[in-house]
């Protein structure tokens, strides 16, 4: 007799309906790809659920509830929406306080408490009116964790059957804001817990301790958040609960990410035909208003603007490398101050560097393919998703040793990695990258090793789907 595993996924962003970052692009993929592992013997059921925000983009909405939740003497609207993405059944949750926040992600923490505390609960509540019975709750970052301890509570009520809960880790330092009160004021318990005093009333800490498995987006990270340097705080906690505690490596899309087929490139080209690469950054360096060199070593950065992601790092280094031949383009936006460094790094060396502050995913895509390596100077990187497609691009990263990094990009031998977080270190490992360059046969077996890495989904989505059965026998 076949089996079913009903799987209600929850995030804050999913691509194509909405997405800001790294979290959308899972979001997006995983969940379908754990569908596509079903058998004539185990059905994955999968079902995505998102907040309705304004931005949100989705066609075919149809009302599947009309419902309200308790809070305090009152009670708060919820209408929820279904539509289809390559079959798999996709919820919005819409309401006042997802209305009230017109963007994802507020710089306002309160609007955001308010929003994604209510999306938990009735992301939870959504599944009597559906009548879907999840046998896992899978959770990603602080934003829909609380779902996993709203979960929990209800198997304390009496008769509730076991619904194992996961919570996907893709950046710790995010917990969100004090909850209490509006847990509280929702009817939930807050429990006594083993957490640190000050992590006791923040979702992402309630979410874990309230999980069956926490899993971090890849083996590396896994491990760092058990250290002081990373831990953020909960390293003893998440200590005590190792062995429930893993790592899983993000996959790509590699459909959408593939060079012989890509629509944003000049030129399309293979591991076979990686001389046709060449044109694709004479391309680039056209349409960047660099000069038109083949032999000038040309820098990618594709990334947010953000602290996290090493920028300043970036620039300090290439602000040492006067007297070095070398092109940099750095593509993104953040944190207006990096992207005005940016641009004073522009006005310094307007010859050699150019920064496009803007989300442009044409050109990243470009960059990919015609830039000859791609910089990633991480303070950390839970898994970080450029590497892996600039080496799919025949662009070898160089990366600091850390996170999802360390265990995708192989010194030497896919790319180039460096140990401390301070500009010299990656200037250090950019100019070891730029000798390598200069001898193009060791050059391009380094591209070639790099593109014949797999990093589709498919494995990533078998551990999951182990992981989710090991929890519900
Ligand atoms: C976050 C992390 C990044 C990871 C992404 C998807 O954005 O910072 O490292 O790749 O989530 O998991």
């Amino acid at each position: 007799m076949s089996k079913t595993i009903n799987v209600l996924f929850l995030a804050a962003e999913a691509d194509p309906f909405i997405k800001v970052g790294g979290l959308g692009d899972v979001a997006g993929a995983l969940p379908r790809e754990l569908r596509a592992l079903s058998t004539d013997e185990l059905k994955l059921d999968v079902r995505l659920v998102l907040p309705k925000h304004p931005a949100v983009k989705a066609e075919n909405l149809r009302p599947v509830g009309l419902f309200s939740v308790a809070r305090g003497g009152s009670e708060v609207g919820v209408e929820a929406f279904e539509t289809s993405l390559d079959g798999m059944p996709v919820y919005f949750i819409d309401g006042d306080p997802i209305r009230a926040n017109g963007s994802v992600y507020s710089l306002d923490a309160k609007l955001d408490a308010e929003k994604y505390a209510f999306f938990s609960i009735a992301a939870i509540e959504l599944t009597r009116h559906i009548n879907f019975q999840p046998d896992v709750i899978h959770a990603n970052d602080w934003h829909t964790a609380l779902s996993v301890y709203v979960n929990l509570t209800k198997r304390w009520e009496a008769g509730a059957k076991h619904v194992a809960g996961i919570v996907t880790l893709h950046n710790l330092p995010f917990m969100g804001s004090d909850m209490s009160a509006i847990i509280e004021s929702y009817g939930i318990k807050l429990a006594q817990t083993d957490l640190p005093d000050w992590a006791r009333v923040l979702p992402l800490p309630l979410g874990m301790w309230a999980s069956d498995a926490v899993v971090a987006v890849s083996p590396g990270y896994a491990g760092e958040v058990l250290t002081e340097e990373f831990g953020c705080g909960l390293q003893e906690f998440l200590s005590q609960r190792r062995e429930t505690l893993s790592g899983i490596l993000n996959g790509i899309d590699t459909l959408s990410f593939d060079p012989s087929v890509d629509k944003a490139l000049g030129v399309n080209f293979n591991i076979e035909t990686l001389k046709l690469r060449a044109e694709n950054k004479e391309l680039l360096q056209a349409k960047l208003g660099l000069a038109r060199d083949p032999r000038a070593p040309l820098l990618g950065i594709v990334s947010r603007m953000d602290a996290q992601k090493g920028i300043d790092l970036a620039i300090s280094a290439l602000k040492t490398m006067k007297n070095i031949n070398f092109q940099a383009v750095i593509l993104g936006t953040g944190d207006p101050k990096l992207e005005e460094s940016a641009r004073e790094l522009q006005t310094l060396f307007p010859e050699k560097i150019k920064a496009e502050t803007r989300f442009d995913a044409n050109l990243a895509r470009q960059i990919y393919a015609g830039a000859d390596m791609i910089l990633m100077p991480s303070r950390y990187e839970p898994c970080g998703l450029a590497q892996m497609i600039a080496m799919r691009y025949g662009c070898p990263p160089v990366v600091r040793a850390v996170g999802g990094l360390k265990d995708t990009v192989i010194q030497n031998e896919t790319g180039f990695t460096f140990e401390k977080a301070h500009h010299l270190s990656l200037a250090g490992a950019v100019k070891t990258a730029i000798k390598r360059y200069e001898d193009r046969e060791k050059w391009s077996a380094l591209q070639r090793n790099g593109m014949a890495r797999d990093f589709s989904w498919q494995a990533s989505a078998k551990k999951y789907l182990d992981l989710y059965q090991s929890l519900i026998k």
